[in-house]
């Protein structure tokens, strides 16, 4: 059932950033993109039947969410993550990025300290600046085995400034494809707690955990905490909808819910455009047959880049990967430069994976790539880099 994702599919010149704006954002030619965390696989045959319905009917006018729509929602996140979501609780945005911006502003003040822990997902960081608010990091640690974990200690001392107020939590965590396990998150939410921060737990990557591993939703064990939790969900992740456009956001308490609906309003962003719900429903109806044989694919490319870099790249080190569909690879032993790891990637072997800097100075050296994508497709890029590797000595 996995052979859907052999498909080789052309997405140049249909307005796709990640072929259509990679040359000119990395400064190539015909370069193969790997960056981008969208998938070169068609959404499930349910959700395009759905769509194509609506395409049909012809009408697009106003659109709000249904009952359908709500608890398409919430019998997927209590079947595959056991989390009992109330109706009342989901307010729409457009997407997590739009929700974050909105989630800063309605609970921080500007020059307020926001926590984040890089290297991350490099929005956070820039909507954090943008707003005029300052990130406070709590870098994450490798250990020897190269896996990441949370400098605890120092988290601490990041929430005890008088100025921190949000946490931003990346979980599954976006670009080192950690999923965090209960005793981690627990004494996020410990820290967090004796010094009031307020939790914004962005769960885009939810759904797209490899087995031995298990996502739990931050609220399910925040016990006194969860009035302190919002959460950021959304299907354009796991079922390649980002185009989309349709996110939820999880928010327990009454009052910072009509809080953020009325900043929601005055930005004008409280209702979903006419695919949005078609598309989410579907999905979370209809998608978890495909999105199972997604992850079996999925882990199929990352065991074939593992066996791949074993062998023909042998000193890079590839990090273990519990969640996410985005490898993250360390280049560092081949002491290049991060100019001269750009243009080995882009200008010698003509692949566009993304930078490991962009997620903060602690990624320089890595590089992350996305195995969303046909096997074959994988393999010419990884076979090109391990060519330009090759000319370098
Ligand atoms: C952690 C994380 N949050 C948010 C997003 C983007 O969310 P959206 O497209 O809904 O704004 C991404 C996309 O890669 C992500 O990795």
């Amino acid at each position: 059932m996995t052979e859907i994702f052999d498909e080789i599919i052309n997405r140049k010149n249909t307005g796709s950033e990640k072929w259509d704006k990679v040359d000119d954002l990395f400064g190539g030619e015909n370069l193969l993109p790997l960056w981008v965390a969208d998938m070169d696989f068609r959404t499930p045959p349910e959700v395009i039947d759905a769509l194509s319905q609506k395409a049909a009917h012809g009408i697009f006018g106003y659109t709000s969410y249904m009952d359908s729509t709500y608890s398409s929602a919430i019998n997927w996140f209590s079947r595959r993550h056991g989390w009992r979501i109330e109706k009342e609780w989901i307010l729409f945005s457009p997407g997590v990025v739009p929700a974050i911006n909105i989630l800063i502003q309605t609970f921080t003040n500007l020059c307020d300290g926001i926590i984040i822990q890089r290297p991350v997902y490099h929005p956070f960081a820039r909507v954090i600046e943008n707003n005029g608010r300052k990130v406070l990091n709590n870098p994450l640690r490798q250990n020897k085995n190269g896996n990441y974990e949370i400098d605890f200690d120092h988290l601490r001392k990041q929430a005890q400034k008088p100025a921190a107020k949000m946490m931003l939590l990346c979980t599954p965590h976006n670009p080192v494809g950690r999923v965090w396990r209960a005793d981690e998150l627990k004494e996020i939410i410990k820290i967090c707690s004796d010094n009031n921060i307020l939790i914004v737990s962005d769960e885009i990557h939810c759904d797209l955990v490899f087995s031995g591993h298990k996502h739990i939703p931050l609220h399910t064990i925040a016990d006194g905490y969860t009035d302190n939790i919002i959460t950021c969900t959304a299907p354009s992740k796991t079922f390649n909808l980002a185009g989309v456009q349709v996110s939820n956001i999880i928010v327990p308490d009454e009052e910072k819910r009509n809080k953020l609906r009325n900043s929601l309003m005055k930005a004008g962003m409280l209702d979903p455009n006419s695919f949005a719900t078609v598309a989410m429903e579907a999905a979370y109806n209809h998608g978890e047959q495909w999105l199972d044989n997604l992850l079996n694919y999925i882990n199929g490319n990352f065991e074939f880049l593992k066996n791949f870099t074993s062998e023909n790249l042998s000193d890079a080190k590839v990090t273990d990967l519990q969640g996410t569909y985005l490898a993250w690879v360390d280049f560092r032993k081949y002491n290049l430069s991060t100019k001269e790891l750009d243009d080995l990637f882009v200008k010698k072997a003509g692949v566009a994976p993304s930078p490991g800097y962009i997620f903060g100075p602690e990624g320089a050296g890595f590089t992350r790539f996305n195995l969303a994508c046909p096997k074959s497709v994988l393999e010419n890029g990884l076979k090109r880099i391990a060519e330009a590797f090759r000319n370098l000595k």
